[in-house]
């Protein structure tokens, strides 16, 4: 049988220093454990508009249609802020997100115990925190017509972007969060803002039409999404399966990103409908952007992008002991104190530079053995 095909797509600014270390452990799996695939690298972002002035090639987003997984690193930088909107790096990513049609983007927030000391909160607020954040990435404020800037009558300009939600575009993701919850601890909070939102309201009574009609068995609550974020703060082991919209679950995961330590530490999947061969469709990356501020010197923690390597041997290949076996390198290596800029607090531990994690977590994997 063919082997199964990635793509991956390192980006801008610390994308492709985070990835050079997936790369080594995509390396080790295919040396030690036989799990090989078949890679291939393109361009996206910043790097493609270099390349060909636009941040996704059309051939790089026909490769993307025909692989099994795509990694991307990140997308973005300060030199790009002056570029038309419509080629801005961001775009491309949108663009992979939208055609390939990757409604349901998981987000798990999970302390490691090494790091519950680190966290901008207290040790028994995020000790043993596991959550799963289902951000709808598809549709809403980040894709509704109309959209534009725009001349108003007395010589200013209003800018336009509409938040829009259909049905069926609630329900799928809904239902992407109900079946994880089955497989976790069987909770679903959905968080929209109904009070004052109509496309809120359709969100509530669409995700509890799917919780009443086809997952009666889950636990499901609705909050207010500015309540959530509090909550987020307040007492995250509250939540199991959080389900939210495109806008919200951008904003609600990078606040769950620090009940883990940092930012570097979240990884992602993007998932779509099934495929011929009955994996979904899918985009792995990780939570952060690409760190213009730290971008060249070797300080960023590939951990995030590590991890989302860990999710794609988990959901798109069914390789999940293998994919244990990767996120559990990654704790023990935590649990030495080894440690890159943006995981140093106060009680220290070994001072390390990407590769030098990447060197650590590949010592733990041939440690497993
Ligand atoms: P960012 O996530 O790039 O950085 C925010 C902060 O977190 C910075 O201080 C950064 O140094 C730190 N950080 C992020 N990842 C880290 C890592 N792996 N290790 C250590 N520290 C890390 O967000 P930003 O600064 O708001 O955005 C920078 C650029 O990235 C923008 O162009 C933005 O649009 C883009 N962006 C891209 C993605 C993506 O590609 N998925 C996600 C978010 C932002
Ligand atoms: C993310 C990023 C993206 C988003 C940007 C870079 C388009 O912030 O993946 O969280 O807003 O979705
Ligand atoms: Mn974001």
């Amino acid at each position: 049988m063919a082997n199964p095909s990635l793509l991956i797509l390192a980006g801008d600014g610390i994308g492709p220093e985070v990835m050079a270390e997936v790369k080594r452990i995509i390396g080790w799996f295919g040396e030690k454990r036989g799990v090989t695939f078949d890679v291939s690298e393109d361009l996206v972002g910043g790097a493609a508009y270099d390349a060909h002035g636009k941040p996704l090639a059309d051939e790089t987003m026909a490769k993307a249609q025909e692989v099994d997984a795509v990694l991307l690193g990140a997308v973005g930088g300060p030199k790009y802020d002056v570029l038309d909107f419509s080629v801005k790096p961001e775009r491309g990513l949108l663009r992979l997100r939208k055609e390939m049609d990757l409604y349901a983007n998981l987000r798990p927030a999970q302390c490691f115990d090494a790091l519950a000391d680190f966290s901008s909160l207290k040790r028994e607020i995020v000790a043993g925190l596991d959550i799963m954040i289902v951000r709808e990435l598809t549709s809403g404020v980040y894709f509704g017509e109309p959209r534009g800037i725009f001349p108003d009558n007395e010589g200013g300009r209003f800018g336009v972007n509409t938040q829009r939600y259909t049905t069926e575009e609630i329900r799928r993701v809904a239902r992407s969060a109900f079946e994880l919850a089955r497989r976790r601890n069987n909770r679903v909070c959905s968080m929209e803002k109904a009070n004052v939102m109509e496309s809120g309201i359709l969100w509530r009574e669409e995700v509890q039409w799917v919780h009443d009609n086809e997952y009666p068995d889950v636990e499901l609550s609705h909050m207010y999404a500015d309540n959530g974020a509090m909550q987020l703060v307040r007492w995250p082991r509250q939540f199991d399966v959080i389900v939210t919209d495109n806008l919200f679950g951008d904003i609600l995961s990078d606040c769950a990103a620090m009940l883990t330590g940092s930012l570097g530490m979240l990884p992602s999947a993007s998932l779509g409908a099934p495929m011929a061969n009955g994996r979904p469709k899918a985009l792995y990356e990780p939570v952060h952007g690409s760190a213009p501020d730290i971008a060249g010197q070797g300080k960023a923690n590939p951990i995030a992008c590590i991890l989302s390597f860990a999710m794609a041997l988990r959901y798109s290949f069914d390789m999940g002991e293998e994919a244990t076996r990767l996120e559990k390198a990654v704790e023990t290596v935590l649990a030495d104190g080894v440690r890159t800029a943006d995981l140093m607090g106060p009680e220290g531990g070994t001072p390390v530079s990407t590769s030098g994690m990447g060197d650590a977590v590949l010592a733990a994997l041939d440690a497993s053995l």
